[in-house]
């Protein structure tokens, strides 16, 4: 088949978004926990970098060291960032020392403020796209972060008095909690003396400085709420921020554990409520690992990229395919970490959003049919579109700006990739065109991506697509 007849193909798929999309109007309640904090974004160009490499005093050997993945100085941010730029990789490294936090509000600045932070972005997305009810856990809101929760009613938090109220609208006398996301170009150039770094894809390194957040601490009136009110989908993350040894001396592992806890008392009182892990770029091995032996076991569906696959891969010893997969992070590649990682967590669903297309491996019989996950992944490729494409999800417009978009070659590429390896193992199948795999003990639904040739944000585009592909997938 050719390019083209494929495209056809998929544009007759994807002639079920709109009626997908608004069914999400059926969903109750969301609960999305546990971070959200204000993102101060920046786009960096290559010469930006470079004065910002003779500011810090960064020196050659320094670049492609890349431990420790934590910022102590101004040039470790800059070490970061280089990182990211020059392999066209997304990363979030901590920033432990208030000074740095400090310079980069001098010397970086930002372009704008936005909602951050896994949950926040969630809540937003969720409620723009007419879920019921969206209840977000903050562990600091103040009225700056306030503002920055769509002005909806359908969008509540608990505000000073413990009491559940619109988010928009709370004032909260706590302390703002900044990421910095420093966004980069494709092939944007970097010339440093000796060298010149070329960066092969547009993505983005965030610089987190956020006592609150690290110590995932759960609000304990936000857990009386919502343990009190049926809901359909808890859509978790925040464990990615926390490190063996917190700041305050406590455990990370701990915090994980009780925060679990929490998720599980809700769970109890809603059996059918569907639990979603993020994972989120973890730099704290321990961390990682104790999600993956803890959190990612006890939960019904995970979603992760191509980087935190790895990472969690990482840990299991496999160090063939982690090469393979670094080497190049193709869907061929991917599926099998995926596989690896299904059978080791028994997670039933694991959802990878990667570069051009959206990988979903369950368990058969899960609850969301596969019919139902491709038509839910491809209402997510399209509101992520909008974002990409318009710069934020703020009104229902940008929800189908890309509808009539056709799906990208990149992501037919990557589809013929796993087609292929999926014949090798089992045998033909029509996934180039139905997107849908019946496995021995596994179904597997892939779908071709809307990409956007020069997208105003990258921020946030996993845990949008994350949600919306669960609560559209009807
Ligand atoms: C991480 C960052 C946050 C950002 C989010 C986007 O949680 O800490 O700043 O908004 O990722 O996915």
């Amino acid at each position: 088949m050719t390019d083209s007849e494929l495209k056809t193909a998929w544009r007759g798929n994807y002639s079920e978004v709109e009626a997908s999309l608004a069914m999400i109007g059926d969903c109750g309640r969301v609960v999305a926990a546990f971070n959200a904090n204000i993102d101060a974004v920046v786009k960096v160009s290559g010469s930006r970098m470079a004065q910002l490499v003779a500011a810090t005093g960064l020196v050659q050997t320094a670049f492609d060291n890349v431990l420790p993945r934590a910022i102590r100085s101004p040039a470790d941010l800059v070490r970061g960032l280089l990182r990211c730029f020059s392999q066209g990789i997304a990363e979030e490294w901590l920033i432990e020392d208030e000074a740095v936090f400090a310079w980069a509000r001098d010397h970086v600045g930002w372009d704008r403020m936005q909602m951050g932070g896994q949950a926040g972005i969630v809540a937003n997305a969720m409620a723009l796209c007419g879920v019921q009810d969206v209840l977000v856990h903050c562990a600091s809101l103040p009225a700056d972060q306030a503002r920055l929760f769509l002005d909806l009613p359908n969008l509540r938090s608990t505000g000073s008095d413990s009491e559940l109220a619109k988010a928009h609208d709370i004032v909260r006398n706590d302390s703002p909690m900044v990421h910095w996301i420093l966004e980069f170009d494709g092939g944007d150039v970097l010339r440093l003396p000796g060298r010149d770094v070329t960066c092969p894809k547009s993505n983005r390194f965030i610089a987190t400085y956020d006592p609150m957040n690290l110590g995932l601490r759960v609000d304990e009136a936000f857990q009386r709420q919502a343990s009190s009110l049926p809901v359909d989908l808890v859509v978790l993350s925040g464990y990615h921020l926390l490190t063996e040894t917190l700041p305050d001396g406590g455990k990370g592992a701990d915090r994980v554990d009780a925060s679990m806890e929490a998720v599980l008392a809700w769970r109890a009182t809603n059996p059918d409520c569907l639990l979603h892990l993020e994972i989120a770029s973890t730099q704290d091995r321990a961390v990682r690992r104790h999600i993956l032996e803890g959190p990612a076991r006890k939960v019904d569906s995970i979603g992760l990229n191509e980087r935190e696959t790895i990472d969690l891969l990482e840990l299991l010893g496999d160090d063939e395919l982690v090469a393979t997969c670094n080497r190049e992070a193709r869907a061929d590649h991917m599926l099998q970490a995926l596989l690896r990682l299904f059978r080791h967590t028994g997670c039933p669903r694991l959802q990878l959003h990667m570069y051009g297309l959206y990988l979903t491996v369950q368990q058969k019989g899960f609850r969301i049919s596969p019919a139902a996950n491709r038509r839910g992944m491809q209402v997510a490729a399209v509101v992520a579109a909008g974002k990409a494409g318009t710069g934020a999800l703020e009104d229902r417009s940008a929800l189908l700006w890309a509808k009539e978009r056709d799906v990208s070659d990149i992501g037919l590429t990557e589809l013929k990739r796993l087609a292929y390896r999926i014949g090798l193992a089992w045998g033909r199948s029509d996934i180039v065109t139905t997107g849908i795999f019946n496995g021995p003990d596994f179904d597997i639904i892939a779908v071709p991506t809307i990409l956007v040739e020069h997208p105003v944000t990258l921020v946030g585009m996993g845990d949008t697509i994350s949600s919306v592909s669960l609560v559209a997938a009807r």
